[in-house]
C-alpha cells in the first residue's frame, strides 16, 4: 500500500474555505469510497472521491493538513493509495440524497452514477449560509433536481436541510446521505419512521484505511472496512453511532 504520486491539473476554490483539486489520474472507484491523501511531511488524511476520471477531491480548509493542501498550486504533487471502503447502492426509481458540507463531495459521484444509470435523482444540501453551499451547479449539470436548505435562510429553505425534506420522503424509494453525524442520525430516525431504505456515510479518525490499526473502530465495525457507508438498519443498535467518536489516541469521547 505505497501511495501513488499524480499531479494537480486544476484548482477551483468553491468558496472560501473548500477546493476542488484535480489530479492526472484515474480511479476504478465506486461511490462512497475514500482515499489515503498524502502531502509529504504533512501526514495522510482519508478523502472522499468526488469524480474518479480525472481523480477529483473536494477539501474543507480545516487544520493543517488540509491547510497546507490548499497551499498546493497546479503541477505539485499529491500521493493517494485506495480506493477503500464499502460505496453506496446504486438502485431504485427516485433516490434522494441528504448533504452537509463537504458531504457533497461523495454523493456528486452517487448522483453522477445515478442519473446515468437512469435513476430519478434529487439532492437535498444543507449549510449554514448560501455561501457554504458547495457543488450545486455541478449536481445540476448532471440532471439532479436541488432542495437547498440555510440556516441563515439566505439561500432556500431556512432550517434543517432535513426538515426541508420530511414532508416529501414518501416519495423516494431509496436515501443516501453524507454530512455532520447529527443530520446523519436525523435522516436515519426519519427513514426507520417511514421505512425507507437508507445508507449514510460515516467518519471516524482514520489511521490505515483498510482494517489492520483499529483506530477507526465504532463499536463493533470498522468503518474504514465495514464502511465508511452503513445501511441504517446496521447502526440501529450501534451504542456509537451519532454519541461517541474516537480522538487521534483511540480515546472513546461523546460527539
Ligand atoms: C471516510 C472519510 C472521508 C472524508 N472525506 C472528506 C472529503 O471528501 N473532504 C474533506 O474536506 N474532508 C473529508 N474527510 C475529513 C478529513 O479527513 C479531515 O477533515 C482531515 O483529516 C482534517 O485534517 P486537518 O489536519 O486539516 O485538520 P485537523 O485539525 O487535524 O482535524 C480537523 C477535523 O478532522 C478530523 N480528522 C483529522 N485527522 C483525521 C483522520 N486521520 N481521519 C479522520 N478524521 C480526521 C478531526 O477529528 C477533526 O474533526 C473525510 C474523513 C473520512 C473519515
Ligand atoms: S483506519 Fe485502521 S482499522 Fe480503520
Amino acid at each position: 500500500m505505497i501511495p501513488q504520486m499524480s499531479r494537480i491539473t486544476r484548482v477551483l476554490f468553491e468558496n472560501r474555505s473548500v477546493a476542488t483539486f484535480e489530479l492526472d489520474a484515474c480511479v476504478d472507484a465506486e461511490p462512497g469510497q475514500f482515499l489515503m491523501v498524502w502531502l509529504p511531511g504533512e501526514g495522510e488524511k482519508p478523502i472522499s472521491i468526488m469524480d474518479p476520471d480525472p481523480l477529483t477531491i473536494t477539501v474543507a480548509r480545516v487544520g493543517p493538513f488540509s491547510t497546507a493542501l490548499h497551499q498546493r498550486q497546479v503541477g505539485d504533487a499529491v500521493g493517494w493509495r485506495g480506493p477503500f471502503g464499502r460505496p453506496f447502492t446504486v438502485d431504485g426509481r427516485h433516490l434522494l440524497l441528504v448533504a452537509g458540507g463537504y458531504g457533497a463531495a461523495p454523493l456528486h459521484f452517487l448522483a453522477r452514477r445515478a442519473c446515468d444509470a437512469g435513476i430519478s435523482t434529487t439532492l437535498a444540501l444543507g449549510a449554514r449560509t448560501g455561501d457554504d453551499l458547495i457543488l450545486v451547479d455541478r449536481f445540476r449539470a448532471i440532471g439532479c433536481t436541488t432542495v437547498l436548505a440555510t440556516d441563515r435562510g439566505d439561500v432556500g429553505y431556512q432550517g434543517f436541510v432535513t426538515d426541508a425534506i420530511l414532508p416529501d420522503l414518501a416519495q423516494f424509494d431509496r436515501v443516501a446521505a453524507c454530512g455532520p453525524e447529527a443530520m446523519l442520525y436525523a435522516v436515519a430516525r426519519m427513514c426507520w419512521d417511514a421505512g425507507v431504505p437508507a445508507e449514510v456515510s460515516l467518519e471516524r479518525y482514520m489511521k490505515c484505511g483498510f482494517g489492520i490499526c483499529g483506530q477507526c473502530a465504532m463499536g463493533d465495525k470498522l468503518v474504514c472496512k465495514d464502511g465508511p457507508v452503513f445501511d441504517i438498519e446496521e447502526l440501529r443498535h450501534n451504542r456509537d453511532f451519532a454519541r461517541f467518536t474516537r480522538t487521534a489516541t483511540g480515546r472513546r469521547v461523546s460527539l
